[in-house]
């Protein structure tokens, strides 16, 4: 590695002194200063430059460094483009999530909860490209190759050209790399990396920042995919994955409930593809499988007649997603109203609750309203509305809502519905997992789509039922 200086950055303002400081010059915060390393590069020019500091933000650090024509303006054309070829992980939810599939030279960051799985997940991937692909190499810093064999027997994971490596120093995993030119590095996990070049302990934001840096110019200069792993905490705001997710190409999640088996792989950046797609896992004995049909999985469990359940259609990236939402409303005691989210906005619930409340007549004012939604998702879209509105009407009256009935649409403050996009789509996936009917926002795409529908003799199969205010929904659904 080349002789490096070091400086000392405010985690606040970004500020750089050259010696650490109690408060900040600039932006005054306190206890702010991080120790950060500034390798110095052959080709004259400082590290701290303006140019070398953006080319290793921005991951374009291979070529910054090498030659000087690199950093002067191209023309478009002349701009040679990024190959095409994208590599697959062996999983069809994961490489959706990816955008298709690895981008050689890029460095995709997993997140997750300690226990989740990401160890597991990249493992499992890890013996896919070693048995078709090329050597792999799998460097942890958390358990030792004994534990990792273990797991692998477990996970039957034969992988002769899976290398291990147990350690935590960025200087060997980088001999390492070069020495094995592997097709795929898997680090588990970034909090364990360091850099002898730093004082600061690892884990530390700049020895994480520092690590993830180098990492990535790694494998920008030499095409190789990598994987990191990172831990999050309950609040999220450790230093690891958030502080890196700038600097990744690619940033995923791994999500799930404690008590639950599903595992939601969710995409949050991506400089290769679509953003908010999804992949679902369930974990058993011998590892994550992955879930091609999560809404079959999801209303499996839906029960038979109760009410207070509606199935709603949420687009989660490209997919539409059915998922049953659930509510209870009870009369409150002491006079005092509750009202709790789970997996939906609370604001937009409360929201929900006044129009149903004013718009529908519904006297919620003295009722506990409890609502949830089933499998561990977050609703975001306003296209759910309508189903979290019914559902919440269907406890309070005590009526069920039939379980061929799908629900799509936004609701307005006036108790109109409000057309959504991707509609086709999403009645067209309800009809697969046998729904029959699906209410909608009456609009002249909706009525479009009624006639699409029988002219492709799928009328029958699945009805389109318009109503443009909610209280019209609601005597649909309800009566
Ligand atoms: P792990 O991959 O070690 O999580 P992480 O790397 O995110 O900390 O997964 C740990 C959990 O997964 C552990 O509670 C056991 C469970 N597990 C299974 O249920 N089946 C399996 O085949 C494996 C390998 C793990
Ligand atoms: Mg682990």
């Amino acid at each position: 590695m080349p002789k490096s200086r070091t400086r000392f950055i405010c985690q606040q303002c970004g500020g750089e002194q050259t010696k650490w400081l109690g408060r900040c010059p600039d932006c005054g915060a306190w206890n702010t200063l991080e120790e950060v390393a500034l390798p110095e590069t052959s080709s004259g020019g400082t590290a701290s430059s303006p140019q070398r500091r953006y080319a290793l933000l921005t991951g374009a650090a291979a070529s910054a460094g090498a030659s000087p024509a690199a950093l002067l303006p191209q023309p478009l054309p002349q701009v040679k483009a990024l190959s095409q070829e994208r590599l697959s992980v062996g999983y069809a939810e994961m490489d959706r999530v990816l955008g298709g599939g690895l981008v050689p030279g890029s460095l995709t960051l997993v997140g997750g909860e300690p226990g989740i799985g990401k160890s597991t997940l990249l493992l499992q991937v890890s013996g896919y490209i070693a048995e078709h692909v090329g050597p792999v190499l799998y460097v942890s810093g958390e358990e030792s190759s004994e534990q990792i064999k273990m797991r692998a027997e477990r996970l039957e994971i034969r992988g002769e050209r899976l290398y291990l490596l147990a350690t935590v120093e960025l200087e060997v995993i980088c001999e390492a790399i070069a020495r094995l030119k592997p097709a795929l590095v898997v680090v588990d996990s970034i909090q364990t990396v360091f850099a002898t070049h730093l004082t600061s302990a690892p884990g530390s934001i700049s020895q994480v920042r520092e690590c993830t840096l180098h990492l990535m110019q790694v494998a920008k200069s030499s095409h190789i995919p990598m994987f990191i792993i990172g831990h999050v905490t309950k609040e999220g705001t450790v230093a690891g994955p958030k502080a890196l997710e700038h600097i990744a190409d690619c940033v995923l999640y791994l999500e799930g409930e404690r008590y639950h088996t599903y595992r939601l792989l969710r995409g949050v950046k991506n400089r290769f593809g679509a953003t908010h797609e999804v992949g679902v896992f369930e974990m058993h004995g011998d590892g994550l499988q992955e879930v091609p049909n999560p809404s079959a999985l999801f209303l499996s469990e839906r029960p038979g007649a109760a009410s207070g359940s509606a199935v709603v259609v949420s687009m989660e990236g490209t997919r539409p997603l059915l998922v049953e939402v659930q509510a209870l409303v009870t009369p409150s005691n002491f006079g005092i109203a509750r009202c709790t989210a789970n997996g939906l906005e609370h604001n937009r619930l409360l929201m929900l609750l006044a129009v149903l409340t004013k718009r529908v007549g519904l006297a919620l004012g003295n009722h506990d309203v409890y609502t949830n939604v089933v499998g561990g998702f977050t609703l975001e879209e306003p296209a759910v509305d309508l189903g979290v509105a019914a559902a919440i009407a269907s406890s309070y009256r005590d009526r069920r809502i039939p379980a061929d009935l799908a629900l799509i649409g936004e609701v307005g403050l006036s108790g109109e519905l409000r057309a959504v996009n991707r509609l086709g789509l999403r009645v067209r996936e309800a009809a697969k997992l046998g729904f029959k009917r699906c209410l909608v926002p009456a609009s002249g795409r909706a009525e479009r789509l009624r006639r699409e529908l029988e002219e492709a003799g799928l009328a029958e199969e699945c009805r389109v039922i318009p109503a443009s205010t909610l209280a019209v929904a609601l005597e649909i659904a309800l009566h």
